[in-house]
């Protein structure tokens, strides 16, 4: 009799919508992705954005210099789309495997989106240009009308944004990005089949809900945008994500910020949770007795999605409990606090 941890073995995950940043917070957030995962869509939200081709190759090797020696890991560029895309330079870039995807930001829906999308009319010529060539659309599913409620923003746009931009262009393969809604997991399930949609499901989405943020005081580390949502809808979050179904799959949206950034008067959304993403998801599938979708959500439905070879190489986790880690040191005083920071999870990658 041995009373040897229990185990799985799955292939290595993906991450399909992260936020690395630039220089000093580059550097110290990207080991933690490069040691869990294969690729990850990174996401062009940088100050100024990444617009263009020449930009991306840039930032790509920023990437790539700031790898641990010896790291396989992969990012996979996208594109900000602004009103003046140029669609040449999208398919250009994309040709020359610089691009995977491109992004749209609703003008002002989040952080550094000032110069998201004002104008669907403007961007029709890229969309189609990128339903021609099969290149993915990943949005932001939020409108950003202030006079609606901020935990209404998701619903709406899938309700008067998404149906129009669906509509017009029919062959557009869409991922509706960190969905935190009951109404996200229905639309995706109703169009999921015909191959054109997909959603992104958050770690913290699935174990937070918007009265976690408020739990014996104001908690900024708990903010993010799209918001948590009622608890209804986490559960919906949960059930979909751990169904198996094809059309739901990995992206964390982990989006460090100076701790002082987020403990400000007016403190930046975003929740770091590259450090243990893959022991947060863990936990979530455990908890729902799941842990047989775990790599169809990690692994597998991504890549499909994409069009893109599912990775070579296999990760294995063991019951055997960890400890999230403290503060991470960036440098020059800054740190960034990781989400369940000091909490223990019960899964550790070996
Ligand atoms: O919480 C968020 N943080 N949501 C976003 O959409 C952007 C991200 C960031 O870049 O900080
Ligand atoms: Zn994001």
């Amino acid at each position: 009799m041995t009373d040897q941890p229990q185990r799985i073995t799955l292939r290595r995950p993906d991450d399909w919508h992260l936020h690395l940043r630039t220089g000093a917070m580059l550097k110290a957030v990207l080991p933690h992705s490069a040691a869990q995962l294969g690729r990850a869509i990174v996401m062009p939200n940088l100050a100024p954005p990444v617009v263009d081709t020449a930009r991306a190759e840039i930032y790509r090797d920023e990437i790539l210099a700031a790898l641990p020696a010896g790291s396989h890991f992969r990012p996979l560029m996208t594109a900000y789309l602004t009103d003046g895309t140029d669609a040449d330079d999208i398919e250009a870039g994309h040709a020359k495997g610089v691009f995977t995807a491109v992004k749209l930001y609703p003008a002002h829906a989040t952080t550094n989106s000032a110069h998201g999308v004002t104008d669907f009319d403007k961007v029709a010529p890229v969309l189609d240009r990128m339903a021609k060539i099969g290149m993915p659309l990943l949005v932001h599913g939020e409108v950003t009308d202030q006079s609606v409620d901020i935990f209404d923003r998701e619903a709406v746009f899938i309700d008067t944004v998404l149906p129009k931009l669906m509509g017009r262009h029919p062959d557009l393969k869409i991922v509706l990005e960190h969905i935190t809604t009951e109404e996200g997991v229905a639309v995706v399930r109703q169009h999921g089949p015909g191959g054109k949609l997909a959603a992104t499901i958050t770690a913290h989405h699935l174990m937070i809900n918007r009265s976690s943020i408020f739990v014996g005081g104001i908690r900024p580390h708990l903010y993010c945008l799209p918001i948590a949502k009622r608890e209804k809808h986490r559960l919906a979050l949960r059930a979909a994500a751990t169904s198996g179904e094809p059309w739901f799959f990995f992206g964390t949206d982990s989006a460090p910020h100076p701790i002082g950034a987020k403990e400000s008067a007016c403190g930046c959304a975003g929740i770091y949770t590259a450090a243990t993403a893959v022991e947060l998801y863990a936990q979530v599938f455990d908890e729902e007795g799941a842990l047989d979708k775990l790599e169809a959500f990690a692994s597998l439905n991504g890549p499909a999605f994409y069009g893109l070879p599912v990775n070579e190489s296999f990760i294995t986790l063991e019951k055997s409990g960890l400890i999230v880690p403290d503060v991470l040191d960036v440098g020059g005083n800054i740190a960034v606090l990781p989400f369940r920071s000091g909490e223990r999870l019960d899964w550790r990658l070996v």
